[in-house]
């Protein structure tokens, strides 16, 4: 499992803020998550345009930054957002992760802004962390602006600052509250003479130099025209320590709900009869929110049926698993059961995978399940009783003793040499062809004391203790133990 906290902020191209604010902020992040690796990735484009083409420096936008995070085989990423609020930046980014949430773990942390509990911690750090207006004085902080309706945020915030200090206000470069509303205001209390202007933006950057301090038409050049002495605090919500431990906040949620994610279960419903199930399988379908079986005549539906009476209203989903030999076909089946899986994951559900027998015997179960660990999922297998061990209990005979060997093979499979093995053998899924399976062992006298069962502990179970007395083709669930090999 590699994780990664993919810090995404707007961007800027001021070196010397990007370094107090941006930096400083990834930097706490890397304290406060140690086992984390931490990755920068911007939200504007002309930002990183601006800076490769200056400086030949390459920062990644989020689409890039989580390419390279899966390239290098990142599972479970965290992504903190630095954006003061939920508006158009941190919905563009969340656009930009949707596509990675279905091969990889993805959580994102909260803006700043988003709780009322966040409210009330930035207006108490910010007017701890900047010089509080004195008597005479006023506060304004400028922030950006949007047509976003996240806009109202600034008057939430205006509101919870005034609740603490009458004199501070908030205003805006591109939306509501404007500079205008703020100086009438201002004309209403005529004994404040000094006004402090700071950003209520991350960076100090463009908007701060020249929108907020620069010359002509810049806000303190209006404040000034009207007779304030007007003092410029060039410094970003980043570089306020209280703000970066707000962010660090918002980021263990996002890591948190990362590790609460679904777990997926292969579970081995043993060879058919319900009673056979272990008390771990039985445990696990219960608490279940969804049970998957493949989609196939053989396997799948008799598996369901098998795990029937433990369920409880379980939603039940069939997975496409094409019983074919082309494996392309196959492996593409099993990526998008795997990602069928690692969606329901991803929502927190656990997801139990029914499957025949035992699940580390033949079964497609194990194709989709090393699938979804690799995309960074839990995933466990819970063994069940498997056919051959139920067929040599039901024919009272051991599989293998003292120093008997045993071998198994798939008798669907040509593998005929194998009979040669001085072993005990046990022949699986035989159905096809059983009766050419018996030939072959009468031929190389191995016929006698082998014994076969067909659909075992199901109700349309054979028993052959003597596999020579069968006449008959069988079904696909036959299984044949012949114990001649061994003298
Ligand atoms: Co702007």
């Amino acid at each position: 499992m590699k994780r990664a906290i993919l810090a995404v902020s707007f961007g800027t191209s001021y070196p010397d803020t990007l370094e107090k604010t941006i930096a400083a902020t990834e930097r706490t992040l890397a304290e406060a998550f140690p086992e984390w690796e931490v990755r920068r990735a911007f939200t504007s484009g002309k930002i990183i345009q601006k800076i490769q083409r200056r400086d030949g420096v390459t920062i990644d936008h989020v689409s890039q930054a989580m390419t390279r995070l899966e390239a290098e085989g990142f599972t479970h990423v965290a992504v903190q957002s630095t954006h003061v609020m939920h508006g158009e930046e941190y919905e563009k980014m969340l656009a930009q992760l949707e596509p990675f949430r279905l091969r990889m773990q993805v959580s994102v942390g909260m803006p700043l802004l988003h709780g009322e509990e966040d409210y009330a911690a930035v207006a108490d750090a910010l007017l701890q962390w900047l010089p509080g207006p004195e008597e005479g004085e006023a506060l304004v902080l400028m922030g950006h602006g949007t047509p976003h309706f996240a806009n109202a945020s600034y008057t939430q915030l205006e509101h919870m600052l005034r609740a603490r200090c009458s004199r501070v206000f908030v205003a805006t470069v591109e939306g509501y509250p404007t500079l205008e509303g703020v100086c009438r205001q201002l004309d209403a209390a005529p004994e404040i003479r000094k006004i402090t202007l700071a950003p209520l933006m991350l960076v100090a950057g463009d908007h701060a130099r020249n929108d907020m301090a620069g010359g002509e038409d810049s806000w303190r050049a209006q404040l000034e025209a009207k007779g304030y002495s007007v003092r410029c605090i060039l410094q970003g919500l980043g570089e306020c320590p209280a703000v970066r431990e707000l962010f660090a906040q918002h980021c263990r949620k996002a890591v948190a709900a990362l590790s609460q994610g679904g777990k997926l279960w292969g579970v081995g419903v043993g060879p058919g009869d319900p009673e056979l199930m272990t008390m771990k399988a039985v445990r696990v379908l219960r608490e279940a929110d969804v049970v998957m079986v493949p989609n196939t005549s053989s396997g799948g539906q008799t598996a369901l049926q098998i795990a029937q009476p433990y369920l409880t209203g379980q939603e039940v989903v069939l997975v496409n698993t094409p019983m074919v030999r082309d494996r392309t076909v196959v492996d593409a089946a099993y990526e998008a059961a795997a990602d069928q899986i690692c969606a329901l994951l991803e929502r927190g559900k656990q997801v139990a995978f029914l499957t025949l027998g035992d699940p580390t015997v033949y079964s497609t179960y194990m194709y989709i399940h090393e699938k979804v660990l690799r995309r960074g999922w839990e995933a466990e297998v819970i063994p069940g009783v498997t056919s051959f061990c139920a067929a040599a209990a039901r024919l009272n005979m051991s599989l293998c003793q003292g120093s008997e060997p045993l071998l198994i093979v798939p008798a669907s499979h040509d593998r005929e040499e194998l009979m040669d093995v001085p072993a005990n053998q046990v022949f699986m899924k035989a159905g096809r062809s059983i009766l050419e399976l018996q030939q072959t062992l009468a031929e190389r006298g191995l016929l006698e004391g082998a014994a076969m069962v067909e659909n075992c502990g199901m109700p349309n179970e054979r028993v052959y203790p003597d596999f020579s007395q069968l006449k008959e083709p069988s079904g696909y669930f036959s299984l044949v133990i012949a114990k001649g090999g061994v003298q």
